[in-house]
């Protein structure tokens, strides 16, 4: 291969940026030449008028001084047109016209549906995983979901320590779509009560005695990780609490948010509880040096792969060995929940 595509896609995540770097600099070292393609698939689709919009030629200087750096240079969007397979099939018709013989993804389980779709329709493609839920079951870790991991915690930090003044307790929402991982992870990082995630089934009514009982045991602080795919997973029969309590009325029928979780278990154990929403602050940031060395790892071998005419494949972490796997195998593949480290939270919360 001469000449190869690199795209992101799909939420940003720190660490992608160190991820095109490495692809650049892997296939200027093998005789290669990328295009760095903008906004995802949508680049593919050569759309716009001015071509510069769309793509643009990487050299190993373009990628000076973006290591460190969190968000993505190549700009990252969602691409409704690419599920429909004349779009995929214009993506590839673009792509050979303009001699790239093979595509490097940089993306989720979503980017790598895409990409399972180029592959089947015959073009090289090689996924890296670039995601900060670490929702993928084939790899260990993703790009980013160290560095958000880490922002999370010290927002939590912070967070504890309002708490512990005011002697309240506090819903920390953190994201993560349908995966609970981050908010596993902060919490046993933080020393949080609770991880409340979307794979565990969980009741207001079990968080509100909990709440009582640290009370009572002299906790000053309650810290509940509550991952956004949590709401999911609530088993209580809100309407039927709401109709109890006064202090609830207005909250009756409404579409449920963080806050209205936190009034609802405040009112349960008579104990001040508020909410915040983490947000963006968890996907943008300086990445982590694990995240960086991910990147260099996983650039570097989805360019080999290429040059050695083995596509299809995503490449990924486990055990700290850098391995691949086949893309039509584990798209799709949701990732089991960690019992062990949502029992730990438990455990030493006490
Ligand atoms: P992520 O990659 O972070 O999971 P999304 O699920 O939003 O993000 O997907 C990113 C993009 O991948 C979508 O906007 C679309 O362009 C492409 N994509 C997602 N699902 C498919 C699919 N089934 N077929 C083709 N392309 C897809
Ligand atoms: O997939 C990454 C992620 O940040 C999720 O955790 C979150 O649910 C989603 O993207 C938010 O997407 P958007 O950028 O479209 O608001």
């Amino acid at each position: 291969m001469k000449r190869i595509g690199v795209l992101t896609s799909g939420g940003d995540a720190p660490g992608m940026n160190a991820a095109i770097r490495a692809v650049v600099r892997t296939a200027t070292a093998n005789d290669m030449s990328v295009v760095g393609i903008k906004r995802g698939y949508n680049g593919l689709l050569m759309q716009n008028l001015n071509p510069e919009d769309d793509y643009t030629l990487m050299t190993a200087r373009k990628v000076s001084g973006i290591v460190h750096r969190g968000g993505t240079v190549l700009m990252t969007a969602r691409c409704k047109e690419f599920l429909q397979p004349k779009y995929q099939q214009l993506a590839i018709d673009n792509m050979r016209s303009l001699g790239i013989e093979g595509l490097v993804v940089i993306g989720g389980d979503g980017s790598f549906a895409g990409a399972n779709a180029l592959n089947t329709l015959g073009f090289p493609v090689i996924g890296i995983p670039g995601t900060i839920d670490n929702d993928l079951s084939y790899t260990d870790t993703t790009l980013g979901f160290d560095t958000a991991v880490n922002t999370a915690c010290e927002c939590v930090n912070h967070i504890r320590e309002t708490s512990e003044s005011h002697e309240r307790a506090s819903l920390v929402t953190v994201m993560g779509r349908g995966c609970g991982d981050i908010a596993i992870h902060t919490a046993l990082a933080c020393g949080a009560e609770f991880a409340l995630v979307p794979e565990v089934k969980w009741s207001v009514e079990e968080v509100a005695a909990r709440i009582k009982w640290g009370v009572v045991n002299g906790k000053r602080s309650t810290i509940i990780i509550f991952a956004e795919g949590a709401f999911s997973s609530l088993t209580s029969d809100l309407p039927a609490i709401c109709e109890r309590y006064e202090a609830l009325s207005d909250i009756r029928g409404d579409k449920l948010t963080s806050s209205k979780v936190a009034e609802i278990i405040e009112v349960l154990s008579g104990h001040e509880t508020r909410a915040t929403v983490l947000g963006y602050i968890q996907r943008g940031g300086t990445p982590s040096a694990y995240d960086r060395i991910l990147a260099a790892r996983l650039g570097s071998r989805a360019v080999e792969l290429l040059r050695d005419d083995r596509a299809g494949l995503v490449v990924g972490v486990q055990e700290n060995r850098v391995i691949e796997a086949p893309i039509a195998e584990i798209q799709g593949v949701k990732r089991p929940l960690n019992a062990e480290l949502k029992q730990l939270v438990t455990t030493l919360s006490l």
